[in-house]
């Protein structure tokens, strides 16, 4: 068994973008500039959205992070939005999800500009990215296609199963998955909450990718020996032990798993790290295209 470890790929790939920034200082350019629209109060999307802010100044982005009340209404959050697709010195940005109930939020991705929707969750994105043209990829499948890629797993010809249908992971990663090229080449099941027997089809995968959000869910004998396991699971459960009084536990039953495992990514230091390095590719990916 060996570990995918998302923590290790995404330094070396945070190192390359800030060589590419440092190219830019060295040659007098403006350097990148990623916005992260965060509204009310989630503990969890509040440290998303630090960290994001967090990972820009580790590779020389410029960042704004606007913070929105819980009230805010939608036509005023659609006016924010307004602004920053017109701001020209901004190549990039995010609107944080989830937002409050009140908000409809297919009507504020609808309303971001494609060029500057670096999370890639404009229809426009995801359907250029089901048809191979160039488009901005979310940011978790991104980021597993990456892992799949740099520690050249072989994906050609091979099952994949995808547990969970979610627009930011399952079904673009099915789609990423099954598209011609490398990653990708495989033959691709999508489980989901109505698959009457998820274990029927996990235990004759050679790749899972597992987008649930059930702590410990896939449990070694639901798995073939040899398969690629990938774990998006990040459920905060409660540690006494920790001093935030959480911890953050994958999808997978890692213990019994392991055993069984060709690769497999840990929970932490899997999957997270290397979203977060992805939405600063796709930020240097948009800077580079629109200027
Ligand atoms: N909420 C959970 N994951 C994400 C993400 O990747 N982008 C945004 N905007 N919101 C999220």
């Amino acid at each position: 068994m060996q570990i995918l470890d998302g923590l290790k790929l995404s330094k070396q790939i945070k190192q390359e973008i800030k060589e590419s920034v440092d190219q830019l200082i060295t040659a007098g350019k403006r350097v990148p500039h990623l916005a992260a629209v965060l509204v009310g109060e989630n503990g969890a999307s509040q440290t998303y959205v630090n960290s994001k802010i967090k990972d820009c100044e580790q590779v020389g982005f410029r960042s704004s992070l606007l913070r929105l009340p819980e009230t805010t209404s939608q036509e005023e959050l659609l006016a924010v939005i307004e602004k920053l697709n017109n701001q020209a010195d901004l190549d990039g940005f995010i609107v944080q999800l989830p937002l409050p109930k009140h908000i409809d939020q297919e009507m504020i991705i609808n309303a971001i500009d494609p060029k500057k929707d670096v999370d890639g969750f404009h229809p426009e994105n995801f359907g250029k990215m089901a048809l191979d043209m160039e488009s901005f990829i979310p940011a978790t499948p991104f980021g597993i296609m990456k892992l799949l890629e740099r520690n050249e797993i072989e994906t050609k010809g091979k099952h994949a199963v995808i547990i969970g249908r979610s627009r930011i992971v399952g079904k673009p990663m099915s789609i990423l998955l099954a598209r011609k090229g490398n990653p990708g080449d495989c033959t691709v099941t999508l489980v989901h909450s109505s698959t009457i027997n998820i274990e029927e089809f996990t235990k004759k995968a050679d790749i899972v990718v597992t987008a649930l959000g059930v702590p410990h869910f896939l449990k070694g004998d639901m798995v073939k020996e040899g398969a690629v396991i990938i774990d998006v699971g990040i459920t905060r459960v409660e540690d006494t032990d920790s001093p935030k009084g959480y911890k953050i536990a994958g999808d997978v039953d890692f213990e019994s798993v392991q055993e069984k495992a060709s690769w497999i990514t840990p929970v932490p230091g899997g999957v997270g790290p290397m979203t977060r390095a992805m939405l600063l590719e796709n930020t240097l990916l948009a800077y580079q295209r629109n200027n």
